[in-house]
């Protein structure tokens, strides 16, 4: 069978994690699509950076739009990020060129998913995106396959390590916010703004994707109640725990009588439920539907590996022909409903 190619648009942490599993697992991925997967072109704005793999083999565009429409692309692979310019340009571009997409950037999705979607459908392309919540989880999978069967009550979880990093190191080490966020950015957590992370921004675009794919309803972003963590002090986090609880910055997406609620919210949750257990960077996604009951899934929300995980499995699913809308038109087979800002009229 003939390869599927990948034009690969980001050669930073998750970029260079995709060209690790490719060249390290070019037969276990061949032989579980059917076929070859192969890069076949790369993009990233400096070409004499050293980077931690080799790139040899690969055509370099520095410019992605053009990556995004080269003939030998099949699929087109958005790990650059920012929810404008280049991704947005080269993402519209390799749908308008017929290409498949997938792509690991929430806040892209979060304001143009729902666009970017339809125009995929109506060419016959399809945009993937389990790298874009909670990293390394197959939490899209689980919701769009697993679950399918289920009229989905409520979905939740922590999705922003670095701000369940925070949190835990505050309680645990009992450091004042400021300190620890300063120790965050020295290890290299927080985002380039990092208003992302603790303005609950990077959370709330993740939770607004799940919930679009659990309810059936538009990809609403705008409608996500958000605070941060920002206000969190180490007096709130001892008092929480005098009370058995630990806050954490817990997104809940419920469909209510009046539409679909999304918070993103620092909440108290019981010291020892799972979620209150959690710790460090790790994710964790609770699923609520009506038929399975609750299911629970923890595990990396980033890096390398896992990113790189969630971005190759999408590739592994459309190499097999799997070509299911995740969101977009009714078309996903899903109910159109109508967001709420929140439950209160
Ligand atoms: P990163 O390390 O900052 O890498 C970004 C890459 O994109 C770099 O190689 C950069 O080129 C390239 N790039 C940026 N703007 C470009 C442009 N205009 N033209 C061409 N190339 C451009 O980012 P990352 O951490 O890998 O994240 C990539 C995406 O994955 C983001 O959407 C992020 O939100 C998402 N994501 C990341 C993680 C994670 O753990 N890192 C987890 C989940 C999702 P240069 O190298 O030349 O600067
Ligand atoms: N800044 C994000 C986090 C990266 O801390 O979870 C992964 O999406």
């Amino acid at each position: 069978p003939s390869p599927l190619r990948l034009g690969l648009a980001g050669l930073g942490t998750v970029g260079i994690g995709v060209v690790k599993i490719v060249q390290r697992h070019a037969d276990l991925i061949a032989a579980r699509a059917g076929r070859p997967v192969v890069i076949t072109a790369v993009s990233a704005r400096d070409k004499t950076k050293k980077r931690d793999a080799d790139l040899s083999g690969y055509a370099w565009e520095v410019d992605p739009v053009a990556l995004a429409k080269r003939d030998d692309v099949d699929v087109f692979v958005e790990v650059m990020g920012g929810s404008e310019g280049a991704a947005k340009d080269a993402t519209e571009a390799a749908i308008a060129s017929g290409k498949d997409v997938v792509t690991a950037n929430k806040a892209l999705l979060a304001h143009y998913g729902q666009s970017l979607a339809e125009a995929a459908e109506a060419k016959g392309r399809v945009i993937r995106f389990e790298a874009a919540v909670a990293g390394g989880i197959p939490v899209i999978k689980a919701l769009t396959e697993g679950l399918a069967a289920n009229q989905m009550r409520r979905v939740m979880g922590v999705m922003n390590g670095t701000c369940n990093y925070i949190l835990t190191r505050m309680q645990n080490a009992g450091l004042p916010y400021d300190v620890v966020f300063e120790e965050a950015r020295q290890l290299g957590y927080l985002e380039a703004d990092p208003n992302l992370d603790v303005g609950g921004i990077d959370a709330g675009h993740k939770l607004s994707l799940l919930a679009a794919i659990a309810f059936g309803t538009r990809v609403s972003f705008d409608n996500v109640e958000l605070e941060g963590i920002g206000n969190v002090s180490i007096d709130d986090i001892r008092m929480a725990d005098d009370m058995g609880y630990h806050i954490k910055l817990l997104g809940v997406a419920q469909m209510t009588g009046r539409g679909l609620e999304q918070r993103m919210t620092p909440c108290l949750v019981p010291a020892d439920s799972p979620l209150g257990q959690l710790q460090g960077g790790t994710n964790m996604v609770v699923l609520e539907g009506d038929s399975v009951g609750q299911i629970v899934l923890r595990g990396p929300g980033a890096g390398e590996g896992p990113t790189a995980s969630a971005v190759m499995g999408d590739v592994i699913d459309i190499a097999r022909g799997f070509r299911m809308p995740t969101f977009g038109r009714p078309a996903t087979g899903l109910v159109a409903a109508t967001p709420a800002k929140s439950a209160t009229p």
